[in-house]
């Protein structure tokens, strides 16, 4: 079946994500009626639409079947498909960061930075976030009894303490905030550098592709100077890194930096942000978490799964397979749209640790998902992985535990207190 075409043109609609409601009665439909099918919105190539949580944790596990590189990461239109090619002499992308790569390249370029992100590492950063998170509680409190809490404490906080362990000064994080905003809501009119709404998909491309060259040319700088004067920190390791005893080429350094640079704080603001949104729309849940601080781990892992600051990810099938039974035309991809589903969330904490290794070794997956059965037909198929769903029945793990005051849609809300990360057999 193909996907009815007012649900396919949410799916591709920018304003049906900023609406919300929209967007999470689309996705909605699909786990329901439609979990796994071809949406063919009008200007994009067909693709896959991966809405269960099951689905996507197969698609994000077979990391050599579903690439990532081969074409576009994220919904893209035919034309601005074209036009980035065009300017990237074939490329299908304007950065090659590891969200860009497949292995071998990926497993190579991640094991640069990998070490001071494991664990143990962090957890010597510990007491420094602790502490720029005191400097915000207050300077919010100097704000009295309002306070923009997005603009002022959310998009800040955790914007210093990626920087900081980037390297990058603190008097140009308004300068790497703005960048970061411009380049992730390149189609928001009120965060993009045209100030417009992008109907044009070669403006669109050009806007994106300024912002990428202002970061590379201040990134440009900073790798001079961490080769001349090292420091312990990431733009260091990005600086002096090598791949097979060679350094990095430049496309591929100026995307690590600018991968470092966004992709730690646009998700964790927005996080923060709409927490405290939900926390202020649902005054009982509030009362709960200010009453029992240890309640606030599950608030965080919950506003996650809530916001789902990532709202899609697509990739693309190497060879013929079979996904959840389906089989798909020879030649067709797959994409995995991650908005709004707490799926999106889940696809993203998998690949993270199983990308470059082996597999997970342990997982409640079906047997049925993705084999390379010969006849079927995944191969240059897009899928794209859709996170949070609006419809919390329809969606992953905790949603159906919510209480039903959190959820401004449905009759289910969040649950501060769930701690597992199970799904229930409707989900998957
Ligand atoms: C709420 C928090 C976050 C969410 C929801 C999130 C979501 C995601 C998703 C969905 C991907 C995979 C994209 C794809 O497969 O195409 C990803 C990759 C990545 N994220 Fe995050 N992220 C979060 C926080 C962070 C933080 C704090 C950092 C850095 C400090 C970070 C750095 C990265 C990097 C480097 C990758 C590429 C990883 C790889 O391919 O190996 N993210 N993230």
């Amino acid at each position: 079946m193909t996907i009815p075409a007012d649900i396919a043109k949410d799916i591709v609609d920018p304003t049906a994500y900023a609406d919300g409601d929209r967007v999470d009665q689309a996705f909605a439909w699909l786990r329901k009626e439609a979990p796994l099918d071809i949406a063919q919105p009008e200007g994009f190539d067909p693709f896959w639409v991966v809405t269960r949580h099951a689905d996507i944790l197969e698609v994000e596990r077979q990391n050599e079947l579903f690439h990532n590189g081969d074409r576009a990461t994220v919904l893209t239109t035919i034309e601005a498909d074209r036009k980035v090619r065009e300017m990237m002499g074939g490329s299908p992308h304007l950065v090659r960061s590891l969200v860009q790569m497949d292995n071998p390249d990926h497993f190579a370029y991640r094991k640069i930075t990998q070490g001071s992100l494991l664990p143990q590492n962090l957890r010597a950063l510990e007491a420094r976030i602790r502490e720029i998170a005191r400097g915000f509680v207050d300077r919010m409190a100097e704000h009295g009894d309002r306070c923009d809490f997005a603009r002022d404490v959310a998009f800040l906080y955790p914007l210093h303490v990626i920087m900081e362990v980037l390297g990058v000064p603190e008097s140009d994080e308004p300068r790497m905030l703005k960048l970061t905003q411009e380049l992730f809501g390149n189609a928001d009119p009120d965060l993009n550098r045209t100030g417009k709404s992008v109907t044009d998909a070669g403006e669109g491309v050009d806007s994106i592709q300024s912002v990428v060259m202002d970061f590379m040319m201040y990134f440009n700088a900073m790798t001079e100077d961490r080769r001349a004067n090292p420091r312990n920190d990431l733009a260091t390791l990005i600086a002096n890194g090598k791949i097979n005893g060679e350094p990095m080429g430049h496309l591929e350094a100026m995307s690590y930096y600018i991968i470092a640079a966004t992709a730690g704080h646009d998700t964790t603001s927005s996080t923060t942000a709409g927490a405290l949104w939900a926390l202020a729309e649902n005054p009982d849940q509030f009362a709960k978490v200010k009453a029992d601080p240890s309640l606030i781990a599950g608030l965080i892992e919950e506003s996650i799964r809530w916001v789902t600051p990532v709202k899609h990810f697509m990739r693309t099938a190497t060879a013929d397979a079979e996904l959840a039974g389906r089989r798909s035309p020879r030649a067709t991809g797959c994409s995995c749209p991650t908005r709004p589903a707490t799926a999106t969330r889940r696809c993203s904490t998998t690949r993270s640790a199983s990308r470059s290794t082996a597999r997970p070794t342990s997982t409640s997956l079906s047997a049925t998902a993705l084999t390379s059965a010969s006849a079927s037909t995944w191969r240059g198929w897009r899928c794209g992985c859709f996170g949070r769903s609006s419809s919390p029945a329809s969606t992953m793990s905790s949603w159906t535990a919510r209480p039903p005051a959190w959820s401004p849609t449905s009759s289910a809300g969040p649950s501060l207190s769930r701690s597992d990360s199970r799904c229930t057999e409707a989900e998957r």
